[in-house]
């Protein structure tokens, strides 16, 4: 796959995105030199190694390092000297005992970076951060750039879905850009994603401000949407109503749309938890807070499902989890991904273990991520181990393998045929079938 004309970038930052945009620049026909300063994770990717678990990223990976296209370097002084064009993709994570994002990464390859560069240079900004800030940092930019030297900043969002990353990057739903008055950063961007946008991709080019909005705005509707079905989900739990079978019956209206009407354990993960959190908080500082103050429903329906999990666990085992062995299946915030920020299953294993269940928690792939953030719970090897001798069983996260459980099989290794289906994707007659009393969330099944 190339695209029409090779270029020179660097991608600042290498976590999940630095990493994955680096790769797949590569796999476009660029030459990239991906740049972090932690040593660790440049020494790993060097190796062909991502450090967290991404369907069909380390073949992207390993094909471009041998190929020569890609490369990686801890050196800022490297980046400076290899293009005129970079992309800057370092987290911003929630601050601590606040609503808002911390910008210090972000700042601070400002800082580091611009003192060095020479010439015209143009730093796309791919982070998800609060509105203003590329202008901020362009002010900042201009008050450490060599005179004579010229550094642009423009914003080009991000949209790619973790367990989808490399799709979503090559061939994304949409490119955004923004850019300042009178720039031309636009017309270096058309030719980053000339593949794309020969495809079809739609291209649209805005303001600074209207780029940064529009990443916020899709997370927080995404947010909205499955907070939504979640509170219809309650509604049905009062009433003996199905929210699977009522999602269903709006999602066939196209102007509503089934994706993100799944119903269950709710959203989490490094996005969507904090991007509306740092959405209202922005919104405080602008004075516009009450535009948002829907996010604060959104957010604690979605804390909720967890709670009713719980609360459901404990009322299956009679009253209390004290003593009893409870099995969860999954610890990362969602399939296909090792990722356990804001993990809703790993929120729901802790609170039942902190309850005094004896919990065991099996994940296909986030095991080790979980250890480290939950290191009292019970990890065990494999999914038959988990089930073993359980008094209840909860799906927290939908991986293939558990959807793909047998009723039947599974019946004999547990001590009671009770699970709760926190993501709706089991078949509830086959496993009634099979002797187990099944809960779902949103369902009286
Ligand atoms: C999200 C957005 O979907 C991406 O477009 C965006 O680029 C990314 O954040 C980001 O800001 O970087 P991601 O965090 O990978 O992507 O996860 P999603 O697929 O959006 O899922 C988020 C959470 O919502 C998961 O915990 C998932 O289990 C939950 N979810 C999703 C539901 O509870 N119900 C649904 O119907 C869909």
């Amino acid at each position: 796959m190339k695209g029409s004309a090779h270029m020179r970038m660097t991608v600042i930052g290498t976590g999940y995105l630095g990493a994955t945009h680096a790769a797949c620049m590569a796999e476009l026909g660029h030459e990239v030199i991906g740049v972090d300063v932690d040593e660790a994770k440049i020494a790993s990717l060097r190796d062909g190694e991502v450090p967290f678990f991404e369907p069909g990223l380390p073949e992207v990976l390993e094909c471009n390092l041998d190929n020569g296209r890609l490369s990686f370097s801890t050196s800022y002084g490297d980046a400076a000297a290899f293009a005129h064009v970079h992309f800057l993709a370092v987290g911003t994570p929630q601050k601590r005992g606040s609503f808002a994002a911390d910008l210090s990464y972000v700042r601070q390859v400002i800082t580091s970076l611009v003192p060095l560069l020479e010439g015209e240079h143009i730093i796309f900004g791919k982070s998800t951060v609060p509105v203003g800030t590329a202008a901020e940092l362009q002010e900042l930019a201009d008050s450490l750039s060599h005179p004579g030297t010229s550094v642009e900043i423009a914003w080009n969002p991000e949209f790619l879905r973790e367990g989808y990353a490399v799709k979503d990057t090559i061939t994304p739903d949409r490119i955004v850009v923004g850019i300042r008055e009178g720039s031309t950063a636009d017309e270096v961007a058309r030719e980053v994603y000339a593949t794309a946008i020969e495809g079809g991709t739609p291209f649209l080019v805005t303001d600074l401000a209207t780029s940064e909005l529009v990443k916020v705005s899709a997370n927080a509707f995404l947010a909205t949407k499955i907070s939504f079905i979640n509170a219809v989900a309650e509604i049905c739990e009062a009433t003996g109503a199905d929210v699977v079978q009522l999602a269903d019956a709006i999602g066939h209206d196209d102007r509503i749309g089934r994706k993100f009407l799944g119903a269950g354990l709710g959203f989490g993960g490094g996005c969507l938890p904090k991007d509306i959190r740092a959405f209202m908080a922005r919104a405080g500082e602008l004075g516009t807070d009450q535009a948002l103050t829907f996010l604060r429903e959104v957010d604690s329906i979605n804390m909720r499902r967890r709670d009713r999990m719980v609360q459901l666990a404990r009322e299956v085992c009679g009253g209390s989890l004290l003593g009893k062995r409870v099995t969860v299946l999954g610890a990362a915030f969602k399939p296909n991904s090792d990722d356990v920020r804001d993990s809703p299953a790993l929120s729901v294993a802790g609170s039942l273990s902190l309850q005094g269940a004896a919990v065991s928690v099996y994940d296909p792939q986030a095991m080790d991520n979980a250890r480290k953030v939950f290191p009292t719970l019970g990890y065990v090897d494999s999914v038959q181990e988990a089930l073993e001798d359980a008094d209840v069983v909860v799906l927290a996260t939908e991986w293939q393998e558990f959807r793909d459980l047998d009723p039947v099989a599974s019946a004999a290794l547990v001590a009671q045929p009770v699970i709760l289906d926190g993501r709706n994707v089991l078949d509830v007659q086959a496993w009634k079938d099979a002797g187990w009393t099944i809960h779902a969330l949103g369902r009286n099944v």
